[in-house]
């Protein structure tokens, strides 16, 4: 995600800015920028790309300020660009902000903007609360922000500056990271501690609501009424490297824990009053009409959660699905025309497979759907319509964090198709969206208490050979349960259909085997539990993964991990998390590089 850097004290500082912001380049970012009190106004300097070619820009015509804030971009609203990238400022300049996180309301509040006649600058939503920052200012800095956080809706970590009161900066935010460093006769801002651990071990690590009003002799810390806060200093004792990670060991693992923050962006903004909303697409029932059939293209990952989404389409909006893998759909001559729905599913959008795919989709007269994570990819640039996931950016070589929210992006479709086409009940339609706001917590729930799976991880993590069993959407995240552990513990695995291993794989479980079996769908349960005993008559170790208040399977599985009970069109979000666990700690076990598997990449711009 976006990374932000303050200063305020003696020293130049674009110096500390620019060095700050590199220590965060590891979130990736698509652009950069700095804004520098200067003796005559506020200096913006801001363009796309890496830090060096910010540094290239400035060379020679550094600014010389000793107050300043930076800002590298990863791109929500807008593509990566010059006039998009932070810091943005009002018309005058006079007022500069920079922002991580999205304002839900920006297009409501820029459309008033329009009408009276302001001027934008750039397709972000962070420009709006510049703007919103100049109105509300009649002399008192700190006001003019209360004013604009009572106007804004969404998450941020903002940081106002101001040229009428060159002294202070002021920080705030609401769901995203945000911490104020502590130094001498100098103070600093970041939204992440590797930026600012060089200077100081001192922090204010900021609550929603907090706002600390931070000038080069101290910090004072309010509430959102104005009304003065203690707070507890906390001192870090991390070293910068492991700062980069949060204090997880790995990318993974930190990426595994960001799921209830990624699930709550990428269903922020697009649940109105019970109903699933996409205001990108916009179509309606006539639209939807014109299609008889839906492909969803993708590979690795990301085809997995196109086979979830094939579940949720097929049985909400019955809409025949199919679902390929790009580098097959792409030379097979599918059988699609104007009439066929192409949704193209990637976390990077760069994946030159699924981008052949799509523009094949486009070349036969189908209407494109891209599902990426990364604004202005070719996936975004390329596609018809774009819904984006917003889970930020994701490091390690597995995917987690991006799977389910690719899977959300299908269920949320699912619905949204389902309501269109008028084939999905409405109370039904009701009950699942008000089921997904209450995910978010239920897998915070799930990765408090991971001491049962790190057992299991240590007993099995030997083990040559794994199976994964499951049927019906059961079956679509035990593909991805296979796959995570095969890429980064190098167990072999594979995913069967429960009620297909029969007939031939049945002969490879042997006893001793590990067979994790997923049964969370209530209406084939009891094929499930058959399936279950037919590896157990062969003496396979089972591990099954069922719902708490189960009371059935532990008669008939070795261990049980039980996931928080929901609906079985939700249980995919949950029943994934001790998948990805379970692989995770079984590389811990056998010494595996987690964060870069061997012979794999992130993201496979070849073919
Ligand atoms: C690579 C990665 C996988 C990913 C796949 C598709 O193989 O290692 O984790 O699922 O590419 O990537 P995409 O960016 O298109 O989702």
């Amino acid at each position: 995600m976006c990374g932000i850097v303050g200063y305020i004290g003696k020293r130049k500082a674009a110096d500390f800015l620019l060095d700050g912001l590199s220590k965060l380049e590891y979130r990736g970012y698509d652009s950069a920028g700095i804004a520098v009190v200067e003796k005559d106004g506020l200096r913006v300097e801001k363009c796309m790309g890496r830090l060096d070619a910010l540094r290239k820009k400035l060379k020679g015509r550094e600014p010389v300020g000793t107050v300043g804030i930076g800002h590298t971009r990863w791109a929500t609203h807008g593509r990566p660009s010059d006039s998009n990238a932070h810091p943005h400022s009002d018309p005058t300049g006079q007022f500069v902000v920079v922002h991580n996180g999205i304002i839900e309301n920006y297009l409501t509040l820029k459309e008033d903007m329009l009408a009276k006649g302001e001027k934008f600058s750039s397709d972000t939503d962070t420009e709006v609360a510049a703007h919103l920052f100049a109105t509300y200012y009649h002399g008192d800095m700190e006001d003019a922000v209360h004013r604009v956080l009572r106007t804004i809706k969404g998450s941020y970590s903002l940081v106002f500056l101001c040229k009428a009161e060159p002294d202070k900066i002021i920080c705030t935010k609401k769901d995203n990271p945000l911490v104020v460093g502590l130094g001498e006769g100098e103070n600093y801002i970041a939204s992440d501690i590797p930026a600012i651990i060089n200077s100081t071990r001192k922090t204010y690590i900021m609550n929603d609501g907090e706002i600390a009003v931070v000038t080069a002799d101290g910090v004072r810390l309010t509430d959102l009424e104005g009304k003065s806060i203690s707070k507890k200093i906390y001192e870090v004792n991390w070293n910068a490297e492991a700062a980069e990670k949060g204090g997880f060991e790995h990318f993974m693992l930190k990426e595994i824990y960001e799921q209830p923050k990624a699930i709550r962006e990428t269903m922020r903004g697009r649940v109105e009053d019970n109903r699933i909303v996409f205001k990108e697409l916009d179509w309606d029932r006539e639209f939807l009409a014109r299609f008889n059939k839906i492909f969803i293209v993708a590979c690795g990952t990301a085809y997995h959660a196109g086979i979830v989404g094939k579940c949720y389409i097929e049985q909400l909006a019955g809409i025949p699905v199919e679902v390929d893998i790009a580098s097959e759909f792409r030379y097979r001559r599918p059988l699609i025309d104007e009439n066929t729905l192409t949704v193209l599913i990637s976390q990077s959008g760069e994946t030159s497979d699924t981008l052949a795919a799509l523009r094949e989709a486009k070349r036969l007269g189908s209407h494109t759907v891209g599902v990426t994570n990364v604004v202005g990819s070719a996936v975004g640039r390329e596609a018809d319509q774009v819904i984006y996931t917003y889970a930020g950016p994701e490091i390690a070589v597995a995917s987690t964090k991006a799977y389910t929210t690719q899977i959300l992006v299908m269920l949320m479709f699912g619905i949204y198709l389902g309501n269109l086409n008028g084939r999905l009940d409405s109370v039904l339609s009701e009950d699942l969206v008000k089921g997904l706001l209450e995910v978010p917590e239920l897998i915070h729930r799930q990765v408090e208490d991971v001491d049962q799976i790190k057992v299991f991880a240590r007993k099995y993590g030997s083990s040559e050979d794994a199976f994964f069993l499951g049927r019906g959407l059961d079956y679509a995240v035990a593909l991805e349960g296979a796959l995570k552990l095969k890429e980064i513990s190098y167990i072999h695995a594979e995913a069967y259909a429960a009620g297909e291993l029969k007939h031939g794989t049945l002969a490879l479980i042997v006893q001793g085997v590990p067979v994790i079996v997923l049964a969370t769908q209530e209406d084939i349960y009891d094929k499930t539990i058959s399936n279950i005993q037919e590896v157990k008559a062969r003496e396979a170790s089972v591990i099954a993964i069922g719902f708490e208040g189960d009371t059935e399977l532990g008669k008939y599985a070795d261990h049980v991990i039980y996931i928080p009970r929901t609906g079985k069109y939700l249980a995919p979000l949950l029943s994934v998390l001790p998948l990805q666990l379970l692989a995770y700690y079984a590389a811990l076990t056998r010494g595996s590089d987690v964060d870069k598997p061997r012979n794999l990449a992130k993201s496979v711009t070849v073919e």
